[in-house]
């Protein structure tokens, strides 16, 4: 019999002083009602115990209190906890936090600055007092310290890491963690759970690639032997390995060269939407300075799409109007968008319609929402697009390549006129 199906009772010692005392949730298959997960999740907190006391680095979901009080009960009295770390403040590591600090009420919460303004939201009671702390600080157990590291947006603004120099442990909080639950816990023995690791990245993490790119330098020169995340495996067989895997994870995703990319998406009944892309991406092209992509949304699934977004700089959409809405092939790729970012990113729309168009002015809100720029008026034809309509469509493509490439901006000023 191997040790997959026995959860260990108390304590785990990932290092010297230093135990993890989460919870295991086998039964879940659905966090956050995204992300789905084949067999379950873990909620990790941390005891470290230094020579002036005790640290209780997170905690765990409310509902799994009990275990992660009959853990830390195994290694340290209520009256010995110092320090209480929040490295997040969402529910699934702050649940049993209100007990905690009845529990333990001598002992001070450290919270990143960023979290300040979340902590009432959450956690309620105006009777909370904390100290708020960001890169650069610290704070003594005795014989060893805790360093903080500000990494917002990882995937929440109030993210931190913890760092314990003297064992070499980057506390990661949701940062390299993933909804896999195997109880031999550590990483070098548990099932393989690199699927699981990618697809927390994707869901999570992949829309702040560039917070993640800012995280790694913070994280990158220290010396690390094990990263104790807030979910998933500890990471203790090559802490670095899972680095470098979000390096690459959050690598910008650029296509060519360094010019910037634009792509033309259009769906169409009768071919009068995908008349007025081809004059789109045509007007684009004749601007020059662009990579104009032109592509027909019934011919793909969604994912490829939004891997092309993540890695473009601007986006056109094409759609009819179908009973006074854009068709749902444009809706299921709007919506698909919230993993990666587009915030920035310059977008505009277009499209055929019968008899009202409500569908041009849905999607450039909808861009609008993203937080992309929408710099472009839509161009709506009705039925077959007529000459001038189709040359407007050739001017909107011209208009986003001139927006894309900063030559909107420039103004011809007629000298005559000044004078
Ligand atoms: Fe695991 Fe963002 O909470």
């Amino acid at each position: 019999m191997g040790t997959a199906a026995r959860t260990p009772e108390g304590a785990v010692e990932v290092a010297p002083g230093v135990h993890w005392i989460g919870a295991f949730d086998p039964d879940l298959r659905i966090f956050d009602i995204i992300l789905r997960t084949a067999n379950g999740t873990s909620y990790h907190a941390y005891a470290v115990r230094g020579s002036g006391g005790v640290a209780v680095i997170d905690t765990v979901k409310e509902e799994f209190a009990d275990e992660f009080f009959r853990r830390l009960e195994s290694v340290a009295s209520y009256d010995e906890i110092r320090v209480i770390v929040l490295n997040h403040l969402e529910p699934d590591h702050t649940g049993a936090l209100p007990e905690l600090l009845r529990r333990a009420p001598q002992a001070r919460l450290y919270i990143s600055t960023r979290a300040r303004s979340m902590l009432k939201g959450l956690l309620g009671g105006d009777s909370l007092t904390y100290t708020a702390v960001t890169t650069g600080d610290s704070l003594s157990l005795g014989d060893r310290n805790l360093q903080f590291l500000q990494t917002p947006y990882l995937h929440w603004p109030d993210t931190q890491c913890t760092y314990l120099p003297e064992a070499g442990i980057l506390f990661s909080g949701d940062l390299f963690g993933c909804h896999f639950c195997d109880r031999r816990l550590f990483d070098d023995v548990v099932g393989d759970f690199r699927f699981s690791f990618d697809y927390y990245y994707a869901h999570i993490m992949r829309p702040f690639g560039a917070y993640v790119r800012e995280a790694l330098a913070l994280i990158d020169p220290l010396p690390i032997r094990l990263i104790a995340p807030a979910h998933g495996p500890v990471l203790r067989g090559e802490p670095r390995r899972h680095l470098e895997r979000y390096r690459v994870l959050s690598a910008p995703s650029r296509y060519g060269g360094q010019e910037p990319t634009l792509l033309v998406f259009y769906i169409s009944a009768y071919g009068n939407t995908r008349h007025m892309a081809e004059a789109v991406a045509a007007g684009a092209e004749s601007a020059g300075g662009v990579r104009v992509s032109l592509y027909d949304l019934e011919g793909s699934e969604v994912a490829p799409f939004v891997d092309l977004i993540e890695g473009a700089d601007g986006i056109v959409i094409g759609s009819p109007t179908i009973n006074g809405d854009a068709v749902k092939p444009v809706w299921d790729l709007l919506s698909s968008l919230a993993v990666v970012g587009v915030r920035g990113k310059l977008g505009a729309a277009f499209g055929s319609f019968g008899w009202s168009g409500e569908a041009v002015a849905m999607i450039e809100d909808r861009l609008r929402g993203l937080k992309l720029r929408v710099p472009v008026k839509g161009v709506r034809a009705k039925l077959v697009p007529t000459a001038d309509e189709l040359a407007e469509c050739t001017a909107l493509g011209e208009a986003m390549a001139q927006h894309l490439t900063g030559r909107n901006e420039a103004k011809s000023i007629d000298m005559a006129a000044l004078a």
